[in-house]
């Protein structure tokens, strides 16, 4: 029997309990009523990631969560929206996009990464204790940072930010999404003409090199810059606070982290496989009858591949429930597989690696400004994380 996908967790950092006792491929209940699949093993959901008998378009894709958005039928993605799209299409724009997110342009980024982390703990410190560290810290750094690849202006970056929260959000009504979407793209637009309007437009990004190489039409770049300030830093944001958060319940392996800070890339991995953020929103829908792991996942069923669960599986990582800093997480899902796999994984691995160690360095005694269970987490969204996570640093006050 096909069961709706239930959220509850043991912590705040572990995948929903009624997922982890499915075998490896189930039948899943989606709220439109589609009896799709949820794949949870690592080998099943890595398998399906890799076969391009799978598709991400957009109009085949069941939605598992959420309310009314789930039950309208999606319409194919525009042009732009590559992640949206199978290949051909989606190589043509992975292929323009790939070296704007390359180990070497994101060493070039690595200084103003560095500012941003600097300047946010500035600011943080000036602000006083407690205070809300996905807003003061874990939000602001990564926002800026794709701001800065993509070229957008400072005056630009605090729109964008709240419109994206909002596209995130699973529990958004269809006509606050389709608000934020406008919001974003009015922006995108607004920039582009300004770029195509000559020399006194910003020339340094992204977009005023993709409008100067002139192989995407208008309406193209419009969605692009759309998906990418999109999908560029709530992630990296939700991984930062839900990280720390983690590191501050847990002040064994935090201690390990800032006694030696070359541990930084190695714990990085660890952060994501452990906590995996992207829970429901990669699927994918059969093009064909696919057999996998002995079951038939039939033409036009939707499987959710739950990646928190795959990358807690014991037949990949030994004692997968403990956060071990030092152990290699290599092979991890945190950032998909295929065709599909993350774009922005090396931007994201640096503003972690760097943000991370800046903050342990700068409050060695940050703490937790409440109880851990009163830190307020998003349960149903596409990706986990955070709402608010209070901490608290220097003198405790007296009672
Ligand atoms: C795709 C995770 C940061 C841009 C993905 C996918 C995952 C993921 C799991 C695969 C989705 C699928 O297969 O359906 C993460 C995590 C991040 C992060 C955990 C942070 C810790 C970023 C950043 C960017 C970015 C900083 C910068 C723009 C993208 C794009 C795709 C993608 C454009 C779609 C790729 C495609 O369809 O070809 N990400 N991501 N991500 N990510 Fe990330």
């Amino acid at each position: 029997m096909a069961q709706p996908l239930e959220t509850d967790r043991p912590t705040p950092f572990d995948p929903p309990v009624e997922l982890r006792r499915r075998a490896p491929l189930s039948r899943l209940a989606y709220p439109d009523g589609h009896v799709g699949w949820v794949a949870t093993g690592y080998a099943v959901t890595r398998a399906i990631l890799a076969d391009p008998r799978f598709s991400t378009r957009r109009e085949l894709l069941h939605q598992p969560v959420g309310n009314e958005r789930a039950h309208e039928r999606p319409t194919p993605a525009e042009p732009g929206i590559f992640p949206h799209m199978d290949p051909p299409e989606h190589t043509r724009y992975r292929r323009l996009l790939s070296s704007h997110f390359g180990p070497r342009r994101v060493a070039g980024l690595t200084p103003a990464i560095r500012r941003y982390t600097a300047e946010a703990l500035d600011r943080m410190a000036a602000g006083g204790s407690p205070a809300d560290l996905v807003t003061s810290f874990a939000v602001p750094v990564p926002a800026l940072v794709i701001c800065e690849l993509l070229g957008v202006p400072a005056e630009d970056r605090h729109a964008i930010q709240a419109a994206t929260a909002v596209m995130n959000d699973l529990e958004s009504t269809p006509e606050r999404a389709v608000e934020a979407v406008m919001s974003i793209t009015g922006t995108v637009r607004g920039l582009l003409a300004r770029l195509r309007a000559g020399p006194a437009a910003p020339q340094d990004g992204l977009l005023a090199h993709a409008v100067a190489a002139g192989d995407l039409s208008d309406e193209e770049l419009t969605n692009l810059g759309m998906v990418l300030l999109a999908t560029g830093h709530l992630p990296t944001s939700s991984m930062l606070a839900l990280g720390t958060f983690v590191l501050l319940t847990d002040p064994g392996e935090r201690a390990r982290l800032a006694a030696g800070p070359e541990l930084a890339e190695r714990a990085v991995e660890e952060l994501l496989r452990y906590l995996s953020i992207l829970q429901f929103d990669v699927r994918r829908t059969a093009l064909a009858d696919v057999e996998i792991d002995g079951q038939v996942i039939a033409e036009g069923e939707t499987v959710v591949l739950a990646l928190p669960v795959a990358n807690r599986d014991p037949a990949r990582f030994p004692a997968p429930d403990t956060l071990n800093l030092e152990r290699s997480a290599v092979g991890h899902l945190a950032f998909g597989h295929g065709v599909h796999q993350c774009l922005g994984q090396h931007l994201a691995r640096a503003e972690l690696r760097i943000a991370l160690t800046a903050l342990l360095e700068r409050f060695p005694d940050l703490r937790l400004a409440v109880p851990a269970a009163e830190v307020p987490t998003r349960e149903r969204m596409a990706v986990y994380g955070v709402d608010r996570l209070p901490v608290a640093w220097g003198a405790v006050p007296a009672e």
